[in-house]
């Protein structure tokens, strides 16, 4: 029987700290002006110390979870799309794995800069048409303020935090994610890159000094990379899916510069009412923005069943990516009742403490083994 990937879930995160433009002009040679004409931004948000990319993914994932009553435990995958992981290694997927007590899921991390979401639903989605899985965890999480050099404001204006997530589950249902055209161009990768801390150019006082550690990114060839992409891989990926353009209900396009977006609707022939757009509020969550715009979407009720979305993005490496979502979940969502609300916040403690038992229990094998080999070697 033919298997399907439907989106069941979803959900999203985003710091409350609001940076506005006109706070930009006090830190750069800028203007709210210049911002919103050059790129449709007029705030973003910004994680504060305490949050990470794992804190923000592992609440949107637990939105999503929670729009799907689904349980942690039966999750086979986590994929986290990200170009700020809270560390090289572990995988940021690894900690969300943990914190949600998804026991029997295997994760790890995907890097393809902003394109990393739609990469991932294209990866969970043969994971599942194949039958190798049942459920799998998709989610774009990015930390960019800790990355963005705030002194340059060729950069600096562009980017923001926060994080979205999807949970595609196996489905009979004809529908769901019917395609998926990826794409990549590594001669244009020094165009958009974080040049140090890598085994290139390991982290070193030098290249802190020299601010290698910071997004460096040709804009202009960026932008001109983007306007051509962006219609073709969306009309690729409608081929694919045999879906015709006057049959896209929405296009959900990677948020990086309104002009980009507005040059892919008019290539597309599309209307400003099929184009979702809220880089105004968030500005560019790289590999969170697909996310985060689906679920602002659902939540403005322009998505319905039988729907046919076209997600797209763009990014370093280069790299991009469309995928094309036949919507097949009735909207709105029942709202889950008490008891289940209450079992999923115990499902989470558990996770915690088991979380906090195997860290115990790794310490006291370690310190017995340490024990048992100083015994030994002084016998
Ligand atoms: N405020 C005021 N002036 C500025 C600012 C700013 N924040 N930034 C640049 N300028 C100036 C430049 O210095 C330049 O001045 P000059 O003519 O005196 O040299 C002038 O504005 C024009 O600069 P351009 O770079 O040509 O401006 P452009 O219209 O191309 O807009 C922008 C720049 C917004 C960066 C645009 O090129 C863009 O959006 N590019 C795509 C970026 C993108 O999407 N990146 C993310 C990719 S996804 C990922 O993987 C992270």
């Amino acid at each position: 029987m033919a298997r399907y990937a439907q989106i069941v879930g979803w959900g999203m995160y985003v710091p409350s700290e609001i940076l506005t433009n006109d706070d930009l002009a006090t830190m750069v040679d800028t203007s709210d002006d210049w911002i919103q004409a050059r790129t449709g931004i007029v705030e973003r948000r910004i994680a504060p110390p305490k949050e990470t990319t794992a804190t923000m993914a592992i609440s949107a994932a637990r939105a999503a979870l929670r729009v799907a009553n689904a349980n942690p435990a039966r999750l086979d995958l986590i994929i986290v799309a990200t170009a700020t992981p809270d560390y090289p290694f572990p995988a940021t997927a690894c900690l969300v794995q943990e914190a949600l007590g998804a026991t029997k899921a295997g994760a790890f991390d995907l890097s393809a800069g902003c394109t990393g979401f739609v990469y991932g639903l294209a990866v969970g989605r043969q994971m599942i048409i194949s039958g190798a899985y049942d459920q799998v965890l998709v989610i774009g999480a990015e930390t960019l303020s800790r990355i963005v050099n705030w002194t340059d404001r060729n950069t600096c204006v562009l980017f923001g935090d926060g994080a979205g997530a999807v949970l595609l589950q196996a489905s009979d249902v004809p529908g769901g994610v019917l395609s998926a055209v990826l794409g990549a161009d590594g001669s244009g990768g020094d165009l958009l890159m974080l040049p140090a801390g890598g085994s290139r150019q390991p982290a070193s006082a030098e290249t802190v000094a020299q601010g290698l550690h910071y997004i460096h990114m040709n804009g202009p060839e960026i932008f001109r990379f983007a306007t051509r992409v962006t219609a073709r891989a969306s009309r690729q990926a409608l081929a694919e899916a045999d879906v015709n353009l006057e049959d896209i209900s929405l296009l959900i396009s990677h948020q990086a510069n309104g002009r980009i977006i507005q040059s892919a609707a008019k290539s597309l022939k599309l209307p400003p009412e099929k184009v979702f757009v809220n880089l105004d509020r968030y500005g560019n969550t790289s590999a969170a923005s697909v996310p985060i715009a689906l679920c602002e979407a659902i939540e403005q009720d322009r998505v319905k069943r039988d729907d046919h979305l076209v997600m797209v993005s763009f990014g370093a490496g280069l790299t991009w990516a469309a995928v094309v979502v036949r919507w097949g979940v009735p909207l709105p969502v029942p709202r889950p009742s008490r008891w289940q609300v209450a079992g999923r916040l115990a499902r989470y403690r558990w996770a915690a403490v088991r979380s906090y038992l195997r860290r115990l229990g790794w310490k006291i094998v370690s310190a017995v083994m340490r024990l048992f080999a100083r015994n030994k070697s002084s016998d």
